[in-house]
């Protein structure tokens, strides 16, 4: 039996939970959130697309009944404010560090082995709060945004290629943010060809910029931010920790001097299996995205450290 719980039944969480109940993810998905009726009713809902669907996964809901998300192998944390058009990541902090150490602890009194898929905002920071405050093996804690901004990264370059995205690669690394996420345009391949060789710098440069701003993007689009990729994001990094993948998915993880960094989660690959993070994959950077990466930290530690003006850690 498979077991894994999403915390926070809002757009991201919901979301999430119906991909992990449609692609039959675990035998088992409990949604919690703290709004009376609300994840029991999209639980609801959601069991009632099984036939018309054809999936065998129970999706069940409580109101802050954490006994009932007892078991979990995995459990995804999407609880928080989401940001509005004009806001950054980072401005969540405040309110969403409590949240999230909150629910995290609650939620590992049930399922004390666990591996913990962080989704809230600012994504990295809350994935160091989890590292620092909860006392869990690096291994088990795991911030999703590189799975996230690597579909995103895909898509754009699909859209300037006039190719299927399936049949696109890309990743991401570095942090969740607006300026701090790094698609790694050298890397990328249209099958297995380099798509520098298929597209203009200028067409290039296109792309990643959109990617790195493809948050805010539909933020100001939809008034509130994007839930179908995140959750889709999020179900994806815990079928491969579920079903023993052993795929390479970029993550914020916890570095000790990989990438000439510690002290900190950021987004690098990571092969994710039953142990959570198998294997931290060190790519051969060069110096140009050596010191993209380097800046990127020291951005994603300048958000860390308001952990500490506000008492979070
Ligand atoms: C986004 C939010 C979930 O990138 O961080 O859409």
């Amino acid at each position: 039996m498979s077991k894994v719980t999403v915390i926070g039944a809002g757009n991201v969480g919901a979301t999430c939970a119906n991909v992990l109940a449609f692609n039959e993810v675990a035998d088992e998905v409990v949604m919690l959130d703290v709004k009376e009726g609300v994840s029991e009713g999209k639980a609801m809902d959601m069991m009632q697309t099984a036939q018309l669907l054809g999936f065998d996964t129970t999706v069940t809901g409580c109101t802050s009944d954490y006994a009932k998300t007892a078991g979990s192998d995995v459990i995804i944390i999407t609880s928080g404010i989401p940001r509005k058009p004009g806001m950054t990541r980072e401005e969540l902090i405040g309110v969403n560090a409590g949240i999230v150490k909150n629910v995290a602890q609650s939620a590992l009194k049930y399922s004390p082995d666990a591996i913990l898929v962080v989704i809230s905002n600012p994504m990295d920071t809350m994935t160091y709060l989890a590292l620092k405050s909860l006392g869990l093996p690096k291994n088990r804690i795991i911030g999703m945004g590189g799975a996230l901004d690597s579909s995103r990264f895909k898509y754009y370059l699909s859209q300037a290629l006039g190719c299927n995205a399936n049949e696109v690669e890309g990743m991401v690394i570095g942090g969740h943010g607006d300026t701090t996420m790094i698609p790694l345009a050298r890397l990328a391949n249209y099958k297995g060809i380099p798509v520098s060789e298929l597209l203009s710098a200028e067409e290039l440069d296109k792309v990643v910029k959109a990617t790195m701003v493809g948050g805010a993007t539909l933020t100001g689009l939809l008034g509130t931010s994007a839930w179908y990729a995140p959750g889709a994001a999020g179900a994806l990094v815990a079928e491969s920790i579920i079903h023993n993948q052993k795929k390479m998915i970029p993550c914020s993880v916890a570095l000790e001097g990989e990438y000439g960094e510690s002290d900190i989660c950021i987004g690098v690959p990571v092969i994710l299996g039953r142990n959570g993070i198998e294997k931290i994959v060190e790519l051969e950077l060069n110096a140009a995205e050596k010191e993209l990466f380097a800046k990127s930290a020291a951005a994603v530690r300048a958000t860390n450290a308001v952990l500490k003006e506000i008492n979070a850690l």
